[in-house]
């Protein structure tokens, strides 16, 4: 047993059910330090060039990466019923309509740990994050909600703690989502918009979503909130980290894969599906909560993951295209007042503002500020996510961040909103 997995399974009597898979790829990895490393020398030839160090070889193979959800699988289409949990991210809530996670909407973080390896290929130390964070900042430390707070009946006898992801607003639910609107614009922070999937898709033109045109469309929408809502807000964990896989998700796992399209070739029809769509160009109808996985649909390679520093890779690359991503910071309660908090000043002098986009800080910053969400559970079984985080953040080589001062993010209402409603810190 390592000394860390002594530590995590020391601290809370909770700890005895954390999974094992979570402690293994939590563990420091020399050999992805240093492909992380490798990021920053390739970082100038944009999306292509993350591919070619995390999929050097293009690798296809049928029989492994086809999803079966055929009907007599196990894993067809169920529609959620009224008391099914949905929410704002269209990979989990097809997952549960497929069984891939229980039919509830409410699961473990092994379960959610296990389907996203399993259905789309997702790391095993990406898995074990964001399934471990949802369970402190949406859950009761062991499981947690895809939609709102469970009722009586779903889960086990902790499951009314936790506020599920729907209710996690500046915790781990993010503004300028790519087809889900702000929570105090809109109301509402998981519906499916069918303007904004129309809009999506005219930002990527040719029958195709790309990295690139998710990439541009996410600029689209970052300057459209600043324009459209008083309260848009780009935390430093959830517009730094979160945004951005709300938009490369949809290409890294979302894609349908072949032997002539190796890393993944996301037709309209296929993005519909997942994101629960009908209709044309022009037309499109959002079906709420009822994402579908394609028919006939085969994920990326087993060989390559799409693992924290592949992620790490991507985020920056985005950034390198468009600096304001890093820009934390919001409006001031006016559309088109952003102004941006001083990064020196936030993280006691550890990152500056230019430093955020050299090598891994970016992602350094983003996963140091996870950590600083109010927990919706025991002090104690946050502290498992603290030491989770500790590892991701050897993994890429992070600076150590002492001392956090967000006094400046008050003068944000969409940040003060979320704080009085107890959503956030
Ligand atoms: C345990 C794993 C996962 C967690 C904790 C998680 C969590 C979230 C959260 C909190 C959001 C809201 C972000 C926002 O406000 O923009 C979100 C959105 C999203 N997620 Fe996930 N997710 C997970 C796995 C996945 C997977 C496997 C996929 C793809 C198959 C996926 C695709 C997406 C997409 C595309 C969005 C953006 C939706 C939109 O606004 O259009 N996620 N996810
Ligand atoms: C998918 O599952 C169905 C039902 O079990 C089965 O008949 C079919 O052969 C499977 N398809 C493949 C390609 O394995
Ligand atoms: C995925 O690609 C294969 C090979 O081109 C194709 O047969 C299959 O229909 C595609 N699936 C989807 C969902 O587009
Ligand atoms: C950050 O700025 C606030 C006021 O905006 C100030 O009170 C605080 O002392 C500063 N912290 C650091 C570490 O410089």
């Amino acid at each position: 047993m390592s000394n860390t997995l002594k530590v995590l399974f020391g601290l809370a009597p909770l700890a005895a059910a954390f999974p094992a898979s979570v402690l293994e790829a939590v563990k420091f990895h020399p050999e992805l330090q240093a492909r992380a490393d490798n990021i920053l020398q390739e970082r100038q030839a944009g999306a292509a060039a993350a591919q070619a160090i995390f999929e050097p070889v293009p690798i296809f193979n049928a029989a492994e990466q086809y999803v079966n959800v055929s009907a007599g699988s196990g894993h067809e289409y169920v529609a959620p019923g009224p008391n099914d949990l949905r929410g704002p991210c269209p990979g989990l809530n097809a997952f549960a309509n497929h069984g891939f996670l229980p039919h509830s909407g409410y699961a473990t973080i092994q379960q959610f740990i296990d389907t996203t390896e399993e259905v789309v290929g997702m790391g095993t130390d990406l898995a074990a994050f964001l399934a471990v964070l949802g369970a402190a900042v949406d859950g009761d430390g062991l499981s947690w909600s895809i939609g709102g707070t469970p009722g009586p009946g779903i889960g086990g006898p902790l499951s009314g703690l936790g506020n599920g992801l729907s209710g996690s607003h500046n915790k781990y639910e993010s503004d300028a989502s790519p087809t889900r609107p702000d929570l105090y614009e809109a109301g509402n922070d998981y519906k499916t918009v069918a303007k904004q999937f129309e809009q999506l898709i005219s930002a990527s033109p040719g029958g195709q979503v790309t990295l690139e045109s998710l990439t541009a469309f996410r600029s689209q929408r970052f300057d459209t909130q600043i324009a459209n809502n008083p309260y848009f807000f780009n935390g430093p964990f959830t517009g730094v980290a979160v945004q951005p896989a709300a938009y490369t998700f949809i290409y890294r796992f979302m894609a349908n894969h072949s032997a002539e399209a190796p890393y993944g070739y996301l037709s309209y029809d296929t993005i519909k599906s997942w994101f629960g769509i009908t209709g044309n160009q022009g037309s499109y109808v959002a079906h709420q909560g009822q994402e579908k996985i394609p028919d006939n649909w085969y994920k990326r390679a087993l060989a390559y993951p799409y693992s924290i520093p592949y992620f790490a890779s991507d985020l920056l690359n985005a950034a390198l295209l468009h600096p304001k991503f890093l820009n934390v910071g919001g409006n001031l309660g006016k559309t088109n007042t952003f102004t941006g908090v001083d990064v020196t000043n936030l993280t006691g002098g550890v990152y500056n503002a230019g430093d955020l986009l050299k090598g891994n800080n970016a992602a350094c910053f983003a996963y140091q500020f996870a950590a600083q969400a109010k927990p919706d559970v025991a002090l104690s079984v946050f502290n498992l996510l603290n030491q989770a985080l500790g590892s991701v953040l050897s993994v890429l080589g992070c600076p150590q961040l002492q001392h956090v001062d967000d006094a400046q993010l008050q003068m944000f209402p969409g940040y003060q909103k979320s704080t009085q409603a107890g959503i956030t810190k």
